[in-house]
Parts: structure tokens; sequence; C-alpha cells
């Protein structure tokens, strides 16, 4: 069971909803996920990669298989992509994304979205991708975590409210979080990510954390945290957010 409240602060409408551990988070994920596509099987829902989704992947693909969702009209966009890598690249976005959930769902391979870490112009293929979202309507759902740092994508500490998709620098802290699911010779410097501003224009979001070092950027989203020191903390100048959390991450 799930307890649940919502926060006014402003013009934010946060609603939490506790669960017991990431598993019963994930389960509720994937429903959530289910009743989105369902009611809009053309969805344009935009995703995120980490350790946390990869369990609401997995239940996801059980509810496909179970015949409760298809994906066939559906656009799936990555939230980001490491530059320098891309599909076939072992650490990349895209690959994480074909495995653990494309290959096992029916969605479309053109309807299949990353910005592609390889590409010779990165600055272009950030236009591309924004101009991608912005043909497709904007984006209806965008499903996000957090970085123990607050970071949402790869918008990092420091990122520009007014950003949409862009080339970051990723900090230490981040590259240190995530180098272990990453090639040795590679040397993570920088990601194409949408940016805080295309977060700010999606029409629905859910925020997912699980695991004790999510409670401090979620108590500086529950609190007065800046965007400045927690890009997380943007959520608070929007609505129609909820945000998932289990035990260990609650503030
Ligand atoms: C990253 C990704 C984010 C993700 C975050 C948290 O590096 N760029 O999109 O939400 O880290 O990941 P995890 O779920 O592994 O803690």
């Amino acid at each position: 069971m799930s307890k649940h409240f919502v926060k006014n602060t402003g013009t934010a409408e946060i609603n939490w909803q506790f669960f017991s551990d990431a598993e019963a988070v994930a389960t509720a994920a994937a429903q959530r996920i289910v009743w989105e596509v369902n009611r809009k099987p053309d969805l344009v829902m935009c995703l995120p990669t980490g350790r946390t989704p990869l369990l609401t992947y997995s239940k996801l693909v059980e509810l496909y298989r179970a015949g409760k969702v298809s994906f066939a009209q559906a656009h799936i966009l990555n939230v980001d992509e490491y530059v320098g890598l891309g599909a076939g690249d072992v650490g990349s976005f895209a690959d994480y994304m074909e495995k653990n959930l494309f290959c096992h769902i029916d969605i479309a391979r053109e309807n299949r979205h990353i910005p592609n870490g390889r590409a010779v112009n990165h600055e272009a293929e950030a236009r591309r991708y924004d101009e991608l979202i912005k043909s497709l309507g904007g984006i209806d759902f965008m499903v996000l975590g957090v970085g123990a740092n607050g970071h949402v994508g790869f918008n990092e500490p420091g990122s520009y409210p007014d950003n949409t998709t862009h080339v970051a620098s990723l900090s230490a802290e981040t590259i240190a979080t995530n180098r272990p699911d990453l090639p040795v010779d590679f040397q993570p410097e920088k990601a194409i990510t949408i940016g805080l501003k295309t977060i700010l224009d999606a029409h629905g979001i859910l925020l997912l954390a699980a695991g004790v070092s999510k409670a401090r950027p979620l108590e500086q989203l529950l609190g007065n945290g800046s965007v400045a020191e927690w890009p997380v903390a943007i959520l608070r100048q929007r609505k129609n957010v909820t945000v998932f959390v289990d035990r260990d991450a609650t503030p």
C-alpha cells in the first residue's frame, strides 16, 4: 500500500507517493506507464536510464507480455546519451534501452529516439533532437530519475533553467557514480541531454527515486533547494508532477 500526499508550493503541485521498497516503486511505475499508453496509444514518452528504472522496465515488459499494453503507435525518446557513445556501444544509453526495453516490446524501430552521442557535430545533434520533439508535438509524459547531487537527465548543478537539449559537462561525482557501468577505456566527460526547459515543457512527469542516496535531493525538492544547486528542484515550478519514492529515499 502506498501513502500519498500532495504538497502545494506557490504554483507547484507535487503528488508524493510513498512505497515500501524499490520493487513496489517499480511495480507502480510500470502500471502508470501502461495507464498512460492505454489512455493515449500514440503517446510521446521520454524515459531515463540508470539503475533505478531497470526494475520498472522489467515489470513493464511483463505487463506487455501479459497483453496489457501495446507500444505500436507510441514514440519513446531517451533523456540523454554520453558524448562518444552510440548504438551498439557497450555502456551507451542506446544499448541500455535496446537491451532492457526496446527489444522486448512492440515499439517500432523508427519510433525509438536517442540522442546520437557519436554524431560528428554534437551541438547540431542537440538541435536535431529539439526539432524532433517539436515535430512530435512535444512530450506527453516524461519519467525521470535523480542523481545523488540532484541532477536530472544530465542537467548537473549549475545548469541553466532555460536550456532545451544541449551538450552538458558531467560532474566529477556523476562520473564516479556511473564509472562502473562504462567501458574501462572510455572517459566520460560530456553528454547530450534534454534540458530543464524541456522538463518544464513536458505535459506530465513521473520522478522515480529509490535508495538512501536519493533522500538528500528529494529533501531539496520538498523543501526550498535552489535549482542552481539542486536541478531536481525545477519540478517545484510546475504542475502535474508525481514522485514515487521508497522508504530508503524518503526525505
Ligand atoms: C544518470 C542519468 C539520469 C538518471 C540518474 C540516476 O546518470 N543520466 O537520467 O536518472 O543518473 O540514476 P540511477 O537510477 O542509477 O541512480
